[in-house]
């Protein structure tokens, strides 16, 4: 009963949704385990592009069943619309997709706090979709869950009881009953909408497990915005990491059988934050131009940088990391040369590890080997053979620097252009 779960082992945006629907020809179920829609996963196939915020990715492959785990952090009005331009594009969902009664549910107020936060001074680059402010309130303890949710007469209750908690704050945006007023506006139609979806998914997920079926769990966001072990405080308020799929999924650890990380071939972060190895100039806009580094969920330009060992290194230790896909190469074709972190400098000192502590992690200068480039359209090649010479040199020395097979090699958005190097290692 193979499960694996799969994590950006970067900054986010790796191409995780393109894998996960790419290793959903092999799966069972997919399921979200943290995260809400701040997350943008691209999918293409059959000339077709899907942008996905809040569903997992499996939900694009037919036969595939889907989960929003406990994890999660649910807007009920990104489900809604998300559903609905899937319905649109001839998507079948209901029966297909089981929606975490356990799971928070996003409110117009956490929208207007993250914005409130975000623009107050002290920001640091939010997709303002409201995630802190919701994880916030579930630790506090005074969070909406679906189930509560599904139930008018204690969220009227639970609505009001929080918004005297935040009254200090939202005083700056409107009145307390208009953003009341805003909670419930078409509630009645979302509530039932909602209700269809809604179920205990850790039991549904057991004994799909205990029939042996398979269990794909799909991260949002990177292990460098884990909140415990990321980029702090320029981070989401989840762990993306693997360990967080047993606490959002509601499965313990020792269901799961393997961890693929995904990295770009380079590396690009989006929002504030320490980022080592950014690069300015003509060759970091050739690359967003070229991989088209756009966020997905907001639009904004991607920030740009070498391939950074230390920064995988800790990626692979915090996820347990049993085997690697590298996505983008194709991207980086003509592009000479190329360059690699394998170290950093921080003042005279040398180190070989990512460095915890925020002042660190802003100061260090890496230190680079350089890779000749190479050239020519790789999206045609299919076998690891295919790729030209210098492409398969700068993968297997990657591979060999980080100690962890690299099983796939992504060299497009489609599905077809993802070459597989062995496939009975990628579920462990
Ligand atoms: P996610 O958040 O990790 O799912 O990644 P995003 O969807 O936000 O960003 C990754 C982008 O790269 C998407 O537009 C993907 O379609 C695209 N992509 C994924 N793999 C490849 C690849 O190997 N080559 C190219 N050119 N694009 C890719
Ligand atoms: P996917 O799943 C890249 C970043 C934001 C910001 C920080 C906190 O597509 O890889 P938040 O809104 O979560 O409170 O913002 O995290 N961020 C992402 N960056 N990809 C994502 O998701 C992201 N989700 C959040 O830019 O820096
Ligand atoms: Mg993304």
């Amino acid at each position: 009963m193979p499960a694996l779960v799969v994590v950006g082992a970067q900054w986010g945006d790796e191409g995780k949704g393109k894998i996960v629907h790419f290793l959903g020809r092999s799966a069972d179920w997919v399921v979200r385990y943290q995260g809400g829609d701040n997350a943008g996963h691209t999918v293409v196939f059959d000339e077709q592009k899907y942008a996905l915020h809040l569903i997992p990715s499996g939900i694009l492959q037919t036969g595939v069943k889907n989960v929003i785990g406990d994890g999660v952090v649910v807007n009920p009005r990104a489900f809604v619309d998300e559903i609905k331009m899937l319905e649109k594009r001839r998507i079948k969902v209901r029966g297909r997709l089981f929606l975490s009664l356990a799971a928070h549910v996003i409110l117009p107020y956490h929208v207007y706090l993250d914005t409130l936060r975000e623009e107050g001074g002290r920001g640091i680059g939010t997709t303002k979709k409201g995630i802190g402010p919701c994880y916030e309130d579930k630790v506090a303890r005074i969070g909406i869950r679906v189930a509560d949710y599904l139930d008018a007469a204690s969220l009227r209750v639970l609505v009001r009881q929080n918004l005297k908690v935040r009254a200090a704050e939202l005083a700056k945006v409107k009145p307390l009953d208009e953003i009341e007023a805003e909670v419930f506006d078409g509630y009645e139609a979302r509530r039932r909408f909602l209700a269809r979806y809604a179920a205990d998914t850790g039991l549904i997920l057991d004994a799909a497990r205990r029939k042996g079926a398979r269990i794909l769990l799909e991260s949002a966001q990177g292990s460098m915005l884990d909140l415990d072990h990321g980029t702090y405080p320029f981070v989401t308020s989840s762990n993306p990491v693997a360990g967080g799929a047993c606490v959002g999924a509601g499965v313990g650890p020792t269901t799961i059988t393997g961890v693929m990380g995904v990295t770009k071939a380079y590396t690009t972060r989006v929002g504030l934050g320490p980022f080592p190895t950014e690069i300015e100039g003509a060759v970091a806009r050739y690359l967003r131009e070229v991989g088209k580094e756009y966020g997905v969920t907001t639009g904004r330009p991607r920030r740009i940088g070498w391939l950074d060992l230390p920064q995988l290194r800790a990626a692979i230790r915090m996820n347990g990391v049993t085997a690697l896909t590298m996505t983008k190469l194709d991207t980086l074709s003509g592009v000479h040369p190329i360059k690699v972190c394998v170290g950093y400098k921080l003042g005279k000192k040398r180190m070989a590890q990512f460095p915890p502590a925020r002042r660190a992690q802003l100061d260090v200068e890496p230190i680079y080997e350089s890779f000749p480039g190479f050239s020519g359209d790789l999206m045609a090649a299919r076998k690891f053979s295919d790729l030209p010479l210098g492409a398969r040199r700068y993968a297997l020395a990657v591979e060999k620097a980080l100690g962890v097979p690299i099983l796939i090699v992504s060299v497009g958005q489609s599905r077809e252009q993802t070459i597989v190097r062995d496939t009975r290692r990628i579920w462990g």
